[in-house]
């Protein structure tokens, strides 16, 4: 298409006011504004803005809103032989080399002020390694222990892909073979202002931002990820997001009740610590899993107790911990059939950006939407689901903010909590421990952990502030 094509085409779509500094822009300014331009797709803006003007602030009707069921997790009454067969199941899919690991890593990060992408965030309790170290060593060990490669896809967003690239390649992608981990970022949404006019960041940029880690189902097919995995003959992804380093990148357990289930997408649930937890609940809606996030539920409906045993009727909180089939991604993403797109959630925020005249301005309060796609939309879509339960304590302290709650010091507590633990099960005495780090190489869960305890001989003598490691090189085999 050509300038003036472009151009009326924003024209009559009511957005021409993107142009009108155009003229004084210098010949890389216009080539960005147009490369930019070109990537928006009007009509679904001006819907969005639509339907946020309509419905954006309207309340959900939830009446015929249920528990989603879930399978419990042998810790709280489940069946352990069950989950022993979805193990092996798990381990069987790793062995024949069907599952890849995928992190969404595109987000800004803003709650945490840490300036650099968040992956490269120092997060354990004793060697202070990074988000992305922790996960190359968890993958490069779950590798290593089912014989198969793993391969890592990264989602980035543009402000943040080049530096992510830069650090891997630094630390030399902490013993990954770099052919398997694989970068592309995310797609970008523009900001409007409440009557759904284009924001301009300068007279040159429109005001982007990323379009949510449920842009990751678009991207993955975009970036042509998806088709050159099930090529491959993977058909798995675990996803897990770039702030959680307790999570467990790789799960048999978790792998095998997905292919067991026939499931498009399955999920990990956790029981809320309290009725008001700022979690998405995991619920059923017109027969379809669904999550309602906390702000969107009542908050009767989130106290409610079950008539019955007197427990929360909404217990499930979702971590944000997936397993995806790829040909499901495949449907969603590729944006063929509109019955299957993500729905787009709205957010006022305040956008800086320019005025008619062209100044820039930092507004006080919000003056923008943006748009964004949640993963967990993808629930209701697929044709079959499965939620399995995971102790908190186990898998889940993600490093949200700068201080207070889910910070890196309420996650690097629960760290080494989980490590303590483990000590304590394979009968060490650990009261004088407090701070200390085993790495994925020695283990990643208590069974593993206590098998590999056993087996030491000598063992090392317990000191709190300290890093159990193997040596990195002999444990992991070479670079599969
Ligand atoms: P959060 O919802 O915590 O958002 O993302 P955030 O942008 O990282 O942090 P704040 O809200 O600005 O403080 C959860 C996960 O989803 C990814 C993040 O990188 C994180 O792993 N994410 C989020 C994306 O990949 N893209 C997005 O557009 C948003």
């Amino acid at each position: 298409m050509n300038l003036s094509e472009l151009v009326q085409k924003f024209e009559d779509a009511g957005q021409g006011h993107v142009f009108r500094f155009f003229t004084k822009l210098n010949e890389t300014e216009k080539t960005a504004l147009l490369q930019q331009a070109t990537e928006i797709n009007l009509a679904e803006i001006s819907s969005l803005s639509l339907e946020w003007q309509e419905t954006g602030l309207l309340s959900e009707d939830y009446s015929d809103l249920a528990p989603a069921p879930y399978i419990q997790h042998p810790a709280s009454g489940g069946d352990e032989s069950f989950w022993g067969q979805a193990s092996a199941l798990g381990e069987e899919g790793l062995r024949k080399g069907r599952v890849a690991a995928f992190t969404v890593a595109g987000g800004q990060g803003t709650r945490l002020g840490y300036n650099g992408p968040k992956g490269t965030f120092p997060s354990t309790p004793v060697k202070g390694k990074s988000l992305f170290q922790v996960f190359s060593e968890k993958i490069r060990a779950s590798s290593d222990r089912y014989g198969n490669v793993i391969e890592w896809l990264i989602m980035t967003s543009i402000q943040n892909d080049a530096e992510t690239r830069a650090f891997f390649k630094v630390h030399d992608f902490f013993g990954l073979n770099c052919r398997h981990v694989h970068f592309f970022t995310q797609g970008l949404m523009p900001a409007v202002d409440t009557s759904g006019k284009i924001l301009m960041s300068s007279k040159g940029r429109i005001a982007m931002s990323p379009d949510g880690h449920g842009g990751s189902l678009r991207a993955l097919v975009r970036s042509g990820h998806v088709q050159r995995l099930l090529s491959k003959g993977v058909d798995t992804i675990s996803y897990f997001q770039v702030d959680n380093p307790l999570v467990q990148c790789i799960d048999p357990a978790f792998i095998g009740f997905h292919i067991k289930e026939r499931a498009e997408i399955s999920s990990k649930m956790v029981q809320k610590a309290y009725a008001s937890e700022r979690v998405g609940h995991f619920c059923v809606q017109n027969e379809k899993q669904v999550v309602i996030e906390y702000s969107d539920l009542p908050k009767e409906l989130q106290e409610k107790l079950h008539p019955e045993t007197g427990e929360l009727l909404y217990p499930a909180g979702s971590i944000a911990i997936h397993i995806l089939d790829l040909n499901f991604i495949a449907r969603v993403g590729g944006g063929n059939d509109p019955a299957l797109a993500l729905p787009f959630h709205f957010a006022q925020k305040k956008v800086s950006c320019i005025d008619a005249a062209g100044s820039l301005f930092s507004p006080l309060e919000p003056n923008g939407i943006k748009f964004e796609m949640f993963i967990f939309d993808s629930l209701p879509l697929a044709k079959r689901s499965v939620i399995i339960e995971t102790r908190r304590e186990d898998e889940f302290s993600p490093i949200k903010n700068a201080s207070g709650q889910d910070s890196v010091t309420t996650s690097k507590r629960d760290q080494s909590a989980q490590h303590i633990r483990w000590l304590k099960t394979a009968g060490e005495d650990v009261n004088d421990l407090e701070t200390i780090e085993i790495s994925p190489f020695c283990a990643q869960t208590e069974s593993e952990f206590i098998k590999y305890w056993q087996a030491l001989d000598p063992k090392p003598l317990l000191k709190d502030g300290m890093y159990l490691n193997l040596n990195d090189n002999l444990c992991s085999k070479q670079r599969l």
